[in-house]
């Protein structure tokens, strides 16, 4: 069967990811795909067990490696066991968050060197990057006092605003990096203008 395709979705905490997703899968259902949605850290019965281990509020205690290598392993698990055999059958996978999100958060956040995290993570992808990463570009302290009003703040989410603007930084730098595969969007604006953004992307992907 011919190969399906992987879409990503990175962006600060409360940065509106999950509203364009759900449009992405409408448009592409609309358009005659099967698509697979999944999240980071999550999805599958070990990954989410991976994510409540990490974004517990009471593990203070965690060092930066073993939270980057968990987010890692969960990754791995996801990829082998959901997104590339959904790719190889001809499906369209949208991730909420890849490894984008370690680079960001783990690297440009935390502090370790950006080639320790993309070793590791070469062997979680197992060859698995995505034809497209959609970066929802809005600053932390509007994005974060969204999701702050919406729910309780996990390990991550807690974090100083500091960390935040780093990870925001890192984002934009990673933009910068890899221009061909990840692009940014301008979410500070109406939902439907968002979308309207990321569709020119998804037609172009398509063609
Ligand atoms: P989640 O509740 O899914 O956040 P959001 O809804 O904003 O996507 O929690 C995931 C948290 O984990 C989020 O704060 C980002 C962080 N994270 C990393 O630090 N590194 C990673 O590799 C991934 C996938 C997520």
């Amino acid at each position: 069967m011919e190969k399906g395709g992987f879409i990503t979705v990175e962006g600060t905490d409360g940065s509106g990811k999950t509203t364009q997703i759900a449009f992405m899968e409408k448009y592409l259902k609309e358009k005659g795909f099967e698509v697979v949605l999944t999240r980071e850290p999550g999805s599958t019965k070990i990954s989410e067990k991976i994510r409540s281990i990490i974004l517990d509020p009471e593990h203070k205690e965690m060092g930066y490696i073993s939270e980057m290598l968990l987010y890692a392993a969960a990754r791995a698990q996801l990829v082998s066991e959901i997104i590339k055999p959904a790719v190889e059958n001809g499906k369209m996978v949208i991730c909420d968050r890849f490894v984008d999100s370690s680079y960001a958060y783990q690297g440009f956040g935390r502090g370790i060197d950006l080639k320790t995290i993309a070793d590791v993570n070469r062997i979680a992808l197992d060859g698995m990057v995505p034809d497209i990463t959609f970066f929802m570009d809005l600053n932390p302290r509007i994005a974060l006092g969204r999701r702050m009003a919406a729910s309780q703040a996990d390990r991550i989410e807690k974090e100083k605003m500091d960390f935040h603007m780093k990870v925001y930084e890192g984002y934009k730098k990673l933009v910068l990096l890899y221009p061909d595969r990840i692009k940014s969007i301008d979410a500070n604006k109406d939902e439907q203008k968002v979308f309207n953004e990321i569709k020119t992307w998804l037609d172009e992907l398509l063609a």
